[in-house]
């Protein structure tokens, strides 16, 4: 066999230790939890892929801003190196750092969506994200194409627009009624699949012609440039900072979640290209939810830590072990005919429960069983995205269904080796062949809302 040549591109200076609990104490701690790998202790963990969220390992050189933090109230100078990154990363003149992803939602959406009811289009709204239009008097509409609903059919670019299905829809609502498109990249809840750079073009094109102003939900925006790279025609011998500039000259904004790409453990960004009237409404905005524009809800020292990290997370050899880690994760479970969302995409693999545990109803949601079987079997926590997710239809209250039930298997930065990711694969794996004695979930508590993150369910029979 051929050895690999290529490592991580960094070496570990300061280690966490982590442990397998017993299987009865799993078995003990999943009761207590209701079933609802959320309501676990971190301890109670091994591996834990919740999330991709604040989640990654700091640089030396991050850490080492923390100590040049300036926490003056106004005019930190980590915020003037924040703006120069920003300036040179995406060529945005404008930058106002909010406590996360969604603090930058809750300030621009508002002065975005004009009108009660105006529709907001997206590939696909991360939850939140449709959360914060839907507060802001929007209308959230997904036209993700067809073919990231069939998880073992390969598309380069799955996180991609259907152009004509939003097109269609423009014309039948009207242009008014639309109050602006967002790109997600990449496009988390379809398995953290990429968005070509043709799409955005052409989405930019649409845009244009009907006068629809164009946002980017840019959290995973480093990785979505490595997949243009090295899988779009044209890309392979541009650089990263290249590709990244032009995705960002297809949008007028941004709203960035900083603790995926930008590899800090909290934090978030609006930038604007050179709108100055939007800028101003939303500094004035941020001062009341988030803070002072120059600091919006962050320490000095972790702007600075920002700052570093959006330069480390757009190296090459970094998204290059990131992402052929998630591969790496993903082979081994296509290997051994586990289903999963093909091909893998950034931050996670996800695996298709509806494909492995047939038996299981929608309204039993599969995906969750798997989640804590795979718990009990390894100490491995991921998440479910699917029906439990998705919750009821608000007028009816039934069950929505969703297109797709998947466990999110969803990889921090820098912080496991594929040791770990081998101990994950095996769980799952053994878990095949007990698929068909996996039972479903019903409710012992139901909270009427974001009810994901505090239901307490139990085994049905
Ligand atoms: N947009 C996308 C595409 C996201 O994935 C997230 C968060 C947000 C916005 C909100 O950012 O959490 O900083 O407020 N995604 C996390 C996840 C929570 O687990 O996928 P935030």
């Amino acid at each position: 066999m051929k050895k690999r040549i290529k490592a991580e591109p960094f070496k570990i200076k300061m280690v966490e230790p982590i442990q397998l609990i017993p299987r009865p104490q799993r078995e003990a701690a999943l009761e207590r939890a209701g079933y609802n790998l959320f309501a676990l202790k971190s301890e109670e963990v091994y591996i834990d892929l919740l999330t991709d969220s604040g989640t990654g390992a700091m640089s030396d050189q991050q850490w080492a801003g923390l100590m040049l933090g300036d926490e003056a109230y106004a005019g930190s100078r980590n915020f003037y190196h924040l703006q120069e990154t920003v300036q040179d990363i995406f060529n945005y003149q404008y930058s106002i750092p909010t406590h996360q992803g969604r603090g930058a939602e809750q300030v621009l959406f508002p002065l975005l969506i004009e009108s009660p009811g105006q529709y907001v289009l997206s590939n696909m709204h991360f939850d939140t994200t449709k959360a914060h239009v839907e507060i802001a008097g929007g209308r959230a509409e997904n036209f993700v194409i067809e073919e990231s609903l069939n998880t073992t059919a390969y598309h380069p670019f799955k996180g991609n627009f259907d152009l004509e299905k939003m097109e269609a829809f423009i014309r039948k609502e009207g242009r008014e009624n639309i109050a602006m498109i967002i790109i997600t990249i990449t496009c988390n809840s379809a398995g953290g699949q990429p968005v070509s750079m043709k799409n955005m073009r052409e989405v930019s094109q649409l845009a244009q012609k009907y006068g629809i102003r164009v946002l980017l939900d840019a959290a995973r925006y480093a990785e979505n440039a490595y997949f243009i790279k090295t899988r779009e025609a044209g890309y392979q011998d541009k650089s990263i900072k290249e590709i990244i500039r032009e995705t960002f000259s297809y949008a007028e904004a941004f709203t960035m979640s900083a603790k995926k790409d930008a590899i800090v453990n909290m934090g978030g960004l609006i930038g604007i290209k050179d709108n100055q009237e939007l800028y101003t409404q939303a500094r004035s905005r941020v001062v009341p939810l988030e803070g002072f524009p120059t600091y919006g809800g962050l320490s000095g020292r972790d702007i600075e830590a920002m700052a570093r990290g959006l330069k480390e997370g757009i190296e090459f050899a970094y998204l290059d072990y990131r992402i052929e880690q998630v591969k790496y994760l993903g082979d081994q479970l296509r290997e051994a005919a586990v289903p999963i969302q093909y091909p893998t995409g950034g931050h996670a693999v996800f695996v298709d429960a509806k494909k492995l545990l047939p038996q299981i109803p929608f309204e039993q949601f599969p995906a969750q069983s798997l989640g804590n079987a795979l718990y009990l079997e390894a100490g491995v926590r991921g998440v479910e995205i699917g029906s439990f997710l998705l919750g009821r239809d608000p007028d009816t209250g039934q069950q929505l269904e969703s297109p797709l039930e998947l466990l999110r298997l969803t990889i921090p930065r820098r912080v496991y080796t594929n040791n770990h990711l081998d101990v994950v694969a095996a769980g799952l794996i053994a878990l095949k062949d007990q698929a068909s004695s996996l039972k479903g979930l019903v409710f012992t508590y139901e909270p009427a809302i974001l009810r994901h993150f505090t239901a307490r369910l139990k085994p049905v029979g």
